[in-house]
């Protein structure tokens, strides 16, 4: 087995979601988020197979028609999973998205413990296990993605799959004080344990990962130390690794550079003038602590006065899980947020403190955004990594800028010697952590922009998957070098105000 192999990746979600069109035709949108986000340009540089979830609750029989020619044009093969529409309530929203989702962000009290959605979960996992089956060869790696497929590789192995079966969480791994109130906790961690090699985004998330095992299973035993170890429980030999994910560095570099983004990063210049414009993008999640941010972004208007008039938050907010009420509930709260501050603080006719933009970007928005932006103020209370925040730091050409970054994204592992580390729940602490990048001389902004762009560079979305496969076979395992910079714990760096 090399690392050119053939893989057939397999996630929840494929990278395009089926829309049908009043036309009755199938029509096409990119799938928001970090996944679908990394793993596209891995695709369309090796080749593959990708099987997921067409996103569609209407599973016409020409569906399946419409996702391969998709994956034609594409350049590599899509296949789908259909899902009916009890199975998206119950396996999507239900136990992935009520209970995985918020307990793996250590925010329990957002769980559903609901019976029926751990048996529907069981179900499609199998059905996913069965596409893959069908799917795949003996000598193809399978790379199983996220919270949504943890049983997957059970279900493979029951079906008589003796391929080598790798999975990436791509979300954070709970500590064992969270993870044991699931229900099925055990089951969970025996399935984990039928894949063959386990990637975690950082160290904490494999450390959480181990402490559990440890406490639940009598005899894990572990051989060697650094990115990837090898475990030994319930009869079972697995490697485990911590593989921070990244971007395609030089396609946001090359793209950034472009006329179309430089001129329309100048617009927005444009539009708001003589000030620093802060940006902050975000699905619509509640692990993305976007109303704190906003009280912050108010705070520092509060404590900072001469910041009046001279800065400007644009917020996006792209749209997600729309079915669920909390995420509802967000954007309520976001918009009030939002209305208040531009209430209090708006000059007629003049300076407009908070844009706020909800719905999906094309590129070249999203790139001119980040190009426009001085400050970017990324501040989820948990974050598998953030890919935003690597977004932000390619396409700063000019390295004239400042990322102020939660401690408690997976990215400030990687990045907390370049960025302002911050605790999200700290509304003062975040708003004079704004002010310090307000303030900051171009020496320190150029200097940390470097470091930061050098780390993500150096270890781009294409080392991320070499570095994976290559851990699924090699037979040394000492030799799995770290990204630049990379720490166990991140820590912020607060300056006494
Ligand atoms: N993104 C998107 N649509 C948009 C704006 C951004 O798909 O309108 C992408 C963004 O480029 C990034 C991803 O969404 O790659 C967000 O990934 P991140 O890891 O920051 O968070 P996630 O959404 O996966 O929790
Ligand atoms: C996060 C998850 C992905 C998921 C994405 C978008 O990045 O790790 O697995 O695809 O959010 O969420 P959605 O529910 O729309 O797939």
């Amino acid at each position: 087995m090399h690392t050119k192999q053939r893989l057939v990746v397999v996630s929840n979600r494929l990278p395009y979601v089926f829309k049908r069109g009043a036309d009755g035709r199938w029509r096409t949108e990119h799938g928001a988020g970090g996944l679908v986000s990394a793993l596209l340009p891995v695709l369309r540089d090796r080749g593959g197979s990708w099987i997921g979830w067409p996103g569609a609750a209407d599973t016409g029989p020409d569906l399946e028609a419409a996702v391969a020619s998709a994956g034609a044009v594409a350049g590599f093969a899509l296949k789908a999973v259909m899902l009916d529409a009890r199975a998206v309530q119950d396996f999507y929203h239900g136990f992935a998205n009520e209970i995985i989702w918020p307990l793996f962000h250590d925010l329990k009290s957002l769980c559903n413990f609901e019976p029926v959605y751990w048996r529907t979960y069981k179900e499609v996992n199998r059905k996913f296990a069965e596409a893959v089956f069908e799917d795949s060869g003996a000598a193809d790696f399978v790379w199983v993605h996220d919270y949504h497929l943890m049983n997957v590789a059970a279900e493979l192995r029951a079906l008589g799959c003796r391929s080598k079966v790798g999975f990436f969480l791509h979300i954070p791994f709970p500590p064992p004080d969270i993870f044991f109130n699931l229900p099925w906790r055990l089951t969970l961690l025996n399935a984990l344990l039928q894949y063959d090699l386990i990637g975690f985004q950082t160290m904490r998330d494999r450390r959480n990962f181990i402490q559990c095992l440890r406490e639940l299973m009598s005899g894990v035993g572990i051989q060697g130390k650094g990115q990837v170890i090898t475990l030994t429980a319930d009869h079972r030999t697995v490697r485990v690794g911590s593989f921070p994910i990244s971007i395609d560095y030089n396609a946001f570099l090359r793209q950034a550079a472009t006329e179309e983004v430089a001129h329309r990063a100048q617009e927005l210049h444009r539009l708001l003038p003589k000030r620093k414009l802060v940006l902050g993008v975000d699905r619509l999640d509640y692990t993305k602590g976007i109303p704190q941010r906003l009280q912050a972004f108010r705070t520092a208007l509060e404590r900072y006065p001469e910041l009046r008039e001279r800065i400007s938050l644009i917020q996006v907010v792209v749209p997600s899980r729309e079915e669920i009420p909390e995420y509802h509930d967000l954007k309520t709260r976001i918009e009030q947020l939002v209305g208040q501050i531009n209430g209090n603080f708006m000059r007629p006719g003049g300076w407009v403190p908070v844009w706020y933009v909800y719905g999906s970007l094309s590129r070249n928005d999203l790139l001119a955004y980040y190009r426009a932006a001085d400050i970017a103020l990324i501040t989820p209370f948990k974050d598998g990594m953030n890919l935003v925040a690597k977004e932000y730091c390619a396409c700063s050409i000019e390295e004239d800028c400042v990322l102020i970054l939660s401690e408690f994204a997976g990215a400030a592992a990687q990045l907390q010697r370049g960025a302002l580390l911050v605790n999200p729940y700290d509304i003062e602490g975040v708003a004079d952590t704004l002010h310090r990048a307000f303030t900051m001389s171009e020496e320190e902004r150029r200097g940390r922009m470097r470091r930061l762009r050098r780390s993500i560079r150096d270890s781009d979305i294409f080392w991320w998957v070499d570095s994976f496969l290559r851990a699924a076979i090699a037979k040394d395992l000492s030799a799995f070098p770290q990204p630049e910079g990379v720490v166990a714990e991140a820590v912020p760096d607060y300056v006494p105000i």
